[in-house]
């Protein structure tokens, strides 16, 4: 390599199509194009002064140089640039540049800096006065990057951010796929028109940002209170943490925030109304006397304070997201009303009830078949006191929820378990149907009164379809046996499955049959207590009307109707659409992390309801000890399969904020990888 050192040159093109060149501690004067069209060239305490130096060059490393004012336009057109430790002082630098790395560089007079450039790498970068740097540009990886200029990344896609500090208004106009991680983003009017902006753990401020955005998302990221009037018109998913002054017109999606001032929706605009806005995102539950994160762990586990705050509950099945705002309205309206004496549910009660599955069921129920209870496990324990006697059998299908093995022993009954069967998918996944031939012994059985159904089905994620159960029900029929249909999860199916309701099989099913149902799981009022059980027949539904009496549970709390009322409602609808979607992307998460990270470990098919069923047979170990041995090293709760009747499996919730998944599935993965039985 030919060495040129402390020498000076200047006028025009003093260097051109030079080769395989060394310049140490050299001046390029005024002038142009000072090396232009050259190759491999190393230019070290070097300074650059002149118009143009460095276009259309091939491979070229610059170190520890300072490229002054009069060097404007002074990298264009070339691949392969490595610039370390310089100061660019001049502005409308690197166009055009392919195959880049810039470090540890401070650009002083950024205008019209970085356009059009494909393929970099920049760390360390400070960029002062810097209107309409990055625009055009794609294929960029950036980390620590000072920006202060305006305009900045306009139509530019495929940019990675780390670690940066932003200060740029009209930032990211109108660009495709880029991802800011851990930054600070000020400046109004955010993001504007882009398409795929994912913002995490990011800090917004500024006004109005992130409008008119297309797949935007946002994970953890925080607003100043001068990010006032956001996500005007965009299709937004995002998880928000701490307040946000106020959201406009959000266009489709989920914005979930710890707490929103005001929520802005135009009466004349149609379009907004399907993002769902949820206030709470964040909240911390744990100490809130909440069973998930509350209740005392199993034998066995031993945390100290510090392990009991990083608790990750997977376990009951209960969400972590708030209820639907129209449930919260409803109830801040009783709850204003400040009388919470005894309660008789109104009759637009019983018209919601009726009005929801005559709409998402199209199934017609009369007032007097609608019993109200405190609950579905209430429910299901007065159906089978009144269905049942002593020492009389109730059939189920095990795995199956664990209040059907004890509603059947408190009531002195026996249980009468016709297992679900197993079937193995090609795609590695399992799945369950009927033991048609053990349902038709078990009913034809003397003694054998009620069939308890779960559907959908937890844990085993089963939306069944008609033919199945028109299939169960003709058996029973046929034998005379009661079928009681559990159908609390009807709420949360995926959006490729249709829940059938027993009873809308057909007069026969409808008369056969008793309903158990409420909006509780899929809305998030569990707590609120309110169920109810429907019965056609009238001899029974008396007996049963006298068991809930016998058990006192025939009166409801103040709040429950209300809260019901809400949710069957079609803003209800809306928001539970929208649940259901979050729902399969989680289950898609936790499939893609097992497959990928855990594949001895075969995931069932989930169709309905928030439950993930897992077989942990080829661990070794029963599935209670690896609850305590999951909440003893990573601090996360999942179900063991044997409360459900089945060892080898346990359950996964995936109803809570996807990060708080994907760090429960993280620490899943990372404690079963480093187990060494695992097959
Ligand atoms: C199948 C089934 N039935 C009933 C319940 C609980 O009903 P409730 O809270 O109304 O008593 C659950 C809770 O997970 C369940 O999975």
């Amino acid at each position: 390599m030919k060495l040129i050192k402390d020498r000076e040159f200047g006028g025009e093109r003093p260097l051109y199509c030079e080769r395989d060149l060394r310049l140490e501690d050299v001046v390029i004067h005024e002038g142009e194009s000072g090396l232009k069209e050259s190759s491999n060239i190393e230019a070290v305490r070097c300074r650059f002064e002149g118009k143009y130096p460095l276009w259309c060059c091939d491979g070229f490393t610059v170190r520890d140089s300072i490229v002054t004012v009069g060097a404007r336009a002074g990298f264009w057109y070339s691949r392969g640039m490595l610039m370390e430790d310089c100061l660019v002082d001049a502005p409308k630098n690197f166009r055009e540049l392919d195959d880049f790395t810039v470090r540890r560089i401070r650009l002083d007079s950024a205008t019209e800096t970085f356009w059009h450039c494909r393929n970099g790498i920049l760390e360390d970068v400070t960029a002062s006065r810097a209107d309409y740097i990055f625009m055009h540009c794609s294929g960029l990886k950036i980390k620590n990057l000072k920006l202060q200029g305006n305009y900045s990344f306009q139509w530019a896609r495929d940019i990675e951010i780390r670690d940066s500090d932003l200060d740029t208004k009209d930032a990211f106009w109108e660009t495709e796929n880029v991802t800011v991680y851990d930054s600070r983003i000020s400046g109004e009017y955010l993001g504007w028109h882009s398409r795929g902006l994912h913002l995490v753990r990011c800090h917004i401020s500024g006004p109005q940002p992130l409008c008119y955005a297309d797949g935007l998302v946002l994970e953890d990221c925080t607003f100043d209170p001068d990010a006032d009037l956001a996500f005007e018109y965009s299709d937004v998913d995002a998880t928000i943490l701490g307040h946000v002054t106020s959201i406009k017109n959000p266009r489709s999606g989920r914005i979930m925030v710890g707490s929103c001032g005001r929520l802005i929706i135009d009466e004349n605009i149609k379009a907004p109304a399907s993002c769902m806005v949820s206030e709470g995102y964040g909240a911390p539950r744990l100490g809130s006397g909440c069973v998930k994160w509350d209740a005392p762990f199993p034998k066995g586990v031993k945390l100290d304070p510090g392990q009991r705050k990083k608790l990750i509950p997977l376990w009951v099945a209960d969400m972590d997201f708030p209820a639907a705002p129209v449930i919260r309205d409803a109830l801040k309206k009783r709850l204003e009303h400040g009388v919470f004496g005894y309660t008789c549910v109104p009759e637009t009660y019983y018209d919601a009830v009726i009005g929801w599955y005559r709409t998402q069921h199209a199934l017609e129920l009369r007032r007097k078949w609608i019993l109200y209870t405190t609950g579905v496990v209430p429910a299901l324990s007065a159906v089978v006191k009144a269905l049942a006697a002593p020492g009389e059998g109730v059939i189920i299908q095990s795995p199956v929820y664990n209040c059907f093995f004890s509603s059947i022993r408190n009531n002195g009954c026996r249980t009468v378990d016709v297992p679900l069967l197993r079937r193995d998918l090609p795609d590695g996944r399992f799945t369950y149907e009927f033991d048609y031939a053990g349902l038709e012994k078990a009913c034809g059985e003397s003694g054998n009164r009620v069939l308890l159904l779960c559907n959908p089905h937890n844990p085993a994620g089963r939306v069944f379809s008609r033919e199945e159960l028109r299939r169960v029900g003709e058996i029973a029929l046929r034998h005379g046996v009661a079928v009681v249909s559990d159908e609390i999860h009807c709420t949360v199916v995926s959006p490729d499955r249709q829940f059938v309701p027993f009873a809308s099989l057909g007069e026969d099913f409808l008369n056969g049959s008793v309903t158990l149902s409420s909006p509780s799981k899929g809305f998030n009022i569990a707590g609120l207590q309110t169920a109810n059980i429907i019965c056609p027949d009238e001899t029974r539904r008396a007996l049963i009307d006298k068991a809930l009496n016998i058990n006192e549970i025939c009166d409801v709390n103040p709040f429950g109707p209300a809260a019901l009322e809400a949710a069957y409602s079609p803003e209800g609808k809306q928001w539970l659409d929208e649940l259901n979607g979050v729902i399969q992307k989680h289950y898609e998460l936790l499939l893609e992390t097992f497959r990928r990270e855990l594949p001895f470990l075969p995931v069932c098919v989930l169709e309905g309801t928030y439950l993930a069923w897992i077989d942990i047979s080829s661990l070794g170990i029963s599935s209670e000890e690896l609850e305590v041995k999951l909440l003893n090293d990573c601090q996360v709760w999942v179900n063991p399969g044997s409360m459900y009747g089945s060892e080898g499996y346990i359950r996964i919730n995936l109803a809570c904020p996807t990060a708080q998944l994907k760090e429960g599935l993280e620490r899943i993965v990372n404690t079963l990888r480093r187990n060494p039985s695992q097959g």
